[in-house]
């Protein structure tokens, strides 16, 4: 069991600079979907391979993954895929006007750190502040995803984000997924381990109002 990174330890404070979108991407102007912990970046790697007419963005903590995932997409010369390190809740408050983009559709917290303990819900990735940064800077329309095979967690991250009255709920069976940021219902590492171990998965989908 790896040790989970503590995103409020002061060496997260700084961020790195982050580049424009036409500088990650050839093609800015495709839609964007934003993968939040994305460790490794597998999941992407996917998506960004089939779904060649969309951008994808992750953000991930911990350093080494993100230097070895960067590499990856220079070797493999994938022009939709960028990765950025560091703590998310940082990053997006300091990257707040760039998310105030047409283009940015979706966004997913796949399996989260749960951080059991209640004194380390503040090491949560959502929290009520991020909630607010998104639901001021994502279009109408936008949607977020949350998965996790943790009850108490899913409770957690649907109360954080139902409070937030800029964003609903939405009927998870009435989703058409073939024109999302993951048409073809990829699955990432975590998820792939949960379902080999017949784990409970809860997700929901919300939608920018
Ligand atoms: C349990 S893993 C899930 C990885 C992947 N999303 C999946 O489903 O396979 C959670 C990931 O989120 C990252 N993470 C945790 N807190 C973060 C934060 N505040 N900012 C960015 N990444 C974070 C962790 O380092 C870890 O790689």
């Amino acid at each position: 069991m790896r040790q989970h990174v503590n995103p409020l330890s002061k060496n997260f404070n700084e961020i790195e600079k982050i580049p424009s979108f036409m500088e990650m991407f050839d093609d800015s102007k495709l839609n964007l979907h934003l993968d939040i912990g994305c460790a490794a970046g597998e999941f992407l790697f996917d998506l960004a391979l089939t779904n060649t007419n969309w951008n994808y963005l992750g953000i991930e903590i911990r350093e080494r993954l993100v230097k070895t995932a960067k590499l990856k997409v220079r070797e493999r010369e994938i022009h939709n895929l960028y990765f950025v390190f560091g703590n998310a809740n940082k990053i997006v408050d300091d990257f707040h006007s760039k998310f105030i983009n047409k283009n940015l559709k979706s966004i997913s917290f796949n399996f989260p750190d749960p951080w059991f303990k209640k004194r380390h819900y503040k090491r949560r990735v959502i929290q009520p502040e991020l909630i607010n940064i998104l639901s001021n800077s994502m279009r109408k329309g936008s949607l977020i995803f949350i998965k996790t095979d943790v009850r108490d967690l899913f409770e957690y991250m649907n109360r954080t984000i139902s409070s937030n009255l800029n964003f609903k709920k939405i009927d998870k069976k009435d989703f058409n997924y073939s024109e999302s940021f993951n048409p073809s219902k990829v699955k990432t590492s975590r998820e792939k381990y949960v379902l080999d171990k017949k784990l409970d998965i809860f997700e929901n989908i919300y939608i920018k109002i």
